[in-house]
């Protein structure tokens, strides 16, 4: 490639510049938008209830100067203020936000029964608090910021259970406390926000504020091996996805690549929502 080239990309895709402020950035997931925004060129701040654990690969990110964790708590607004004071006195406003804190019952849950009937209102509402009203807060306070500043891009973060329904079959295990299926909670949370990422979208348009979604299918975890199996059946790719290929997504929606974008839901999962 020449050097040409290389400006021309670095153009559309580069973050050069820009504050980004991933929420939940210490997941899974999140440590890969992290990376990928840093080595575009963006300043990332986390933020996420946990700041003190993390695999020994990411200290190297960490260390960087230009990658900063705070400690945040994103149902509460007064924390995501004073964080973002912080970020902005640091910085300046933000230009990227990634909502991708969230909380889920994974398959390895085992504390009782999570069958429709019975499933209990505190779960419910633990979920629709970290992933709903979460998102929201996060989007009032650092979408405002964005507002009166120069705008921005806002990615959220959803699932393919947030457009279909689970398949019960890959879920389903007899346990000596109760039945675990996939709950509908997650599933809920998840539909509710891409239709925030429509709302916002024509809400902040004029205050140039771009807000997309991306839906993703599961991603391997070490998860078992039955699990895996039988997910994988369920997509067309044959696979679970690789943490880092959504990578690319966050960088088209975070970047000039995708100046013409909003309102949008993006899926990416291997083809599982295709059939
Ligand atoms: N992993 C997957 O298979 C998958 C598939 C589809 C969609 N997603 C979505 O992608 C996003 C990231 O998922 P992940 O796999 O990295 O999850 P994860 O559980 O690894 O990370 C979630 C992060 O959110 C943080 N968090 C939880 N509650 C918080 C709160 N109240 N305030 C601040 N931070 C909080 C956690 O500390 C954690 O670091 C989520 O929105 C998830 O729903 C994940």
């Amino acid at each position: 490639m020449s050097k040409r080239d290389g400006d021309g990309l670095k153009k559309i895709f580069g973050l050069d510049g820009k504050v980004a402020i991933v929420t939940g950035g210490m997941g899974l997931l999140g440590r890969e938008f992290v990376k990928a925004l840093r080595d575009a060129n963006a300043k990332v701040a986390i933020f996420d209830l946990n700041v003190d654990k993390y695999p020994k690969e990411f200290e190297r990110i960490l260390k960087d100067d230009r990658v900063v964790p705070y400690k945040v708590d994103v149902t509460c607004k007064d924390l995501i203020k004073s964080a973002l004071k912080n970020v902005v006195k640091r910085w300046g406003p933000p230009h990227i936000l990634v909502n991708a804190a969230a909380v889920d019952i994974p398959p390895s849950y085992t504390k009782g029964n999570t069958s429709f009937e019975e499933y209990p209102e505190e779960l419910f509402e633990k979920i629709m608090d970290v992933n709903v009203k979460g998102t929201l807060l996060c989007c009032q306070v650092i979408g405002d910021a964005m507002a009166k500043g120069e705008g921005g891009s806002i990615i959220n973060i959803s699932s393919i259970y947030g457009e279909v329904s689970p398949d019960q079959r890959i879920y389903i295990r007899k346990e000596k406390k109760g039945t675990f299926i996939k709950p509908a909670s997650y599933c809920i949370s998840k539909g509710a926000i891409s239709n925030l990422t429509r709302y916002l979208a024509t809400y902040w348009a004029k205050k140039n504020i771009r807000v997309n979604c991306l839906i993703f299918g599961g991603v391997f975890n070490n998860q078992d091996d039955e699990f895996v199996k039988n997910y994988s059946s369920r997509v067309p790719l044959g696979r679970m996805a690789k943490r880092d290929e959504y990578n690319g997504a966050i960088l088209f929606l975070a970047s000039n690549a995708s100046s013409y974008m909003t309102g949008a839901n993006l899926v990416i999962d291997g083809g599982y929502t295709a059939w």
